[in-house]
This record gives structure tokens, sequence and C-alpha cells, in this order.
């Protein structure tokens, strides 16, 4: 469709956000449903973020992504946050309905989504979660719901701690929090049914590293990685090549991108469709396979 006076926007907020993969996903997706919406990336410096806020109040835009830095800081600026984003801390995804703008935060659903539409279902299992920054935190949060079993491992312990105690206040003893180390990591994989890495180790141009060392990886262990760029972690190849299952970043990217679709459109998102637009954008960035 092209654009015309009844044009609506979206946008992707953050810095930097120039190799942003949204903007060719939303764009595509936009495309194959005959949506009369744009999606553009606006590079927004943490001292812009408060008046970017009230740009796109003014301006009526539809909806908007919202990333690095500005994650927690733009929740002092919306009308309402959901409930799971003020539970996470954190917002990904705004919507304007009626002047108003609310906050969701849509990567531990993305995430979870993820897993489940490769033939990885959480429901009763014990989930090794890998990290206890941002994104582990949205995953956690909503892994929690699911699963029998959560540990959370950080290089950091006292942050896998914190966030297992909040976790635990929801929903009991069944969230734990501990050190990320080889000792630790080969207990608890032991006995786990899922591993999901969402700490940076492994992320380009750190290419080589794994969290994992790949003795501990096997054919019953499903691995997801979130990162993306690789493609193909190192933690990825290793679990390949025992016969695990594997999840990839991108799975997560493609699902938190289409349930903020649903947020703005009300509509079913084209999954392939922005899976396809997001592997061609990362082939135009040469990101490796
Ligand atoms: N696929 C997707 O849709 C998606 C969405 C969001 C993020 N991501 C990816 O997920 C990763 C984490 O993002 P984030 O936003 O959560 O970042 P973050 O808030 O900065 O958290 C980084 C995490 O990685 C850990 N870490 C960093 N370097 C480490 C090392 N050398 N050894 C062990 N642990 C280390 C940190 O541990 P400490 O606490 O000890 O520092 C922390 O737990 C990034 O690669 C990002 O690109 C993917």
């Amino acid at each position: 469709m092209g654009i015309s006076g009844k044009t609506r926007v979206c946008a992707i907020i953050g810095d930097p956000v120039e190799h942003s993969l949204s903007p060719v996903m939303h764009n595509a997706a936009f495309k194959e449903l005959g949506l009369n919406l744009v999606y553009v990336a606006f590079t927004v410096t943490t001292k812009e973020l408060k008046d970017a806020i009230l740009g796109a109040r003014r301006l009526g835009l539809r909806g908007l992504n919202v990333t690095m830095p500005h994650k927690n800081a733009v929740m002092n600026y919306l009308d309402e946050v959901d409930a799971t984003a003020k539970a996470i801390g954190a917002v990904n995804t705004i919507l304007s309905n009626q002047g108003k703008l609310i906050g969701y935060n849509t990567d531990g659903n993305g995430a979870m989504i993820a897993l489940q539409e490769n033939g990885v279902y959480p429901e009763e299992k014990k989930l090794v979660l890998l990290g206890a920054g941002g994104a582990a935190k949205a995953i956690a949060y909503h892994a929690a719901q699911d699963v029998a079993e959560l540990v959370i491992l950080n290089r950091t312990p006292e942050k896998a701690k914190k966030l297992a105690d909040v976790l635990r206040k929801s929903f009991g003893n069944k969230v734990k929090g501990g050190t990320l180390s080889s000792t630790v990591l080969k207990d608890e994989l032991e006995t786990a049914d899922i591993l999901v890495n969402a700490t940076s180790v492994g992320m380009h141009p750190d290419v080589n590293s794994s969290p994992v060392p790949s003795s501990l990886l096997r054919i019953d262990l499903c691995v997801m990685d979130i990162i993306y760029n690789p493609l193909e972690t190192r933690l990825i190849a290793d679990a390949k090549s025992v016969g695990s299952k594997v999840v990839s970043g991108l799975e997560m990217l493609i699902y938190q991108g289409a349930v903020a679709f649903e947020i703005w459109t009300n509509c079913p998102a084209p999954v392939e469709v922005m899976r396809n637009a997001a592997l061609n954008e990362l082939e135009k960035q040469g990101v490796r396979h």
C-alpha cells in the first residue's frame, strides 16, 4: 500500500538502532496484510527520551518498540504499563490507544512462543536460564509460569538470586538462583530438560565463546540461545553436534515482534513473512550463519 495522508507510523527508538531488524520485519508484515502503516527507526539518546515520547504522542504514532538503553526509563513517560511489563520492570512495546500510551513487554512471551513453535514445550519441565540481565528477566517471568523448575544462573550470582527471590513470591520454591560456573552447570544440567542462554556470551565478535562446556550437552537437553548475531552461535553448533533440538535467537526476535504486531494491529502476525524479511536483512548486513 502506498503512503498516503492516512498512513500511520510505527517506530523503534533506541541508541543505536540502525541495524535493527524490526523495520524490515514489520514493513513486510504491514504490506502482506495491506495495512496502511509504515515502520521506521529513530535514534534517541537518553537525554532525548522524554521529548521523543512527547513527540510520538503529538504526532499520533500508532506504536513504538523500545530498545537499549530505554526499556526501563520509558516507563516514566507512559499513561499505563501492563502488569507483566511492570513485574519485569521493562517495556519494549508501546501502543497508542485513543491518545493513551500503554507499555508492554513482549520479549519473554516471544521467547516462550519461540520454544513452543519449535516443538519445545516447557510445561512440567526443568529449565536452566543463563543470565539475569534485561532479556533474562523477561524470559524468567514467563518461564516461571509454565515450568516445574526454573534455575537462573548468572556470572554475578547476586543478580540471579535477587531475581529468583522476587519470582519465588509469585511462583513459590520452584525458582532458584545461583552462580554461572562449570560446577553448578554440571549439577543443574544433569537433570534439566531445557537450557536457555540469555547472556551475551557468544555474541559477535566473541563468536568462539560459549557459556556452557560442550561436554555438558546431551541429546535430550533442548537448547535455545537468544543471541541472533551470529545466527548459529557456538552453543547452538555444539548442541546440534550432539543431536539436541535447538532454537535460535532469531526465533525469539520474530515472535517478540509478532506479539507487538498483534498489539498494534489486532491482526494475526504473518510470521513466515517476518522471518524471511529478517533473514534477508541479516544476509544484507553480512551476519554469519
Ligand atoms: N533474540 C532476541 O529477541 C533478543 C532480545 C533481547 C536481547 N537479546 C540478546 O540477549 C543478550 C543479552 O541481552 P540483555 O539485554 O539481557 O543484556 P544485559 O541486560 O546487558 O545482560 C547481559 C547478561 O549477560 C551476562 N554476561 C555478559 N558477559 C558475560 C561473560 N563474559 N560471562 C558470563 N556472563 C556474561 C551478564 O552477566 P552479569 O550480570 O554478571 O554482568 C548478564 O546476565 C544479548 O546478546 C542480546 O543481543 C536477544
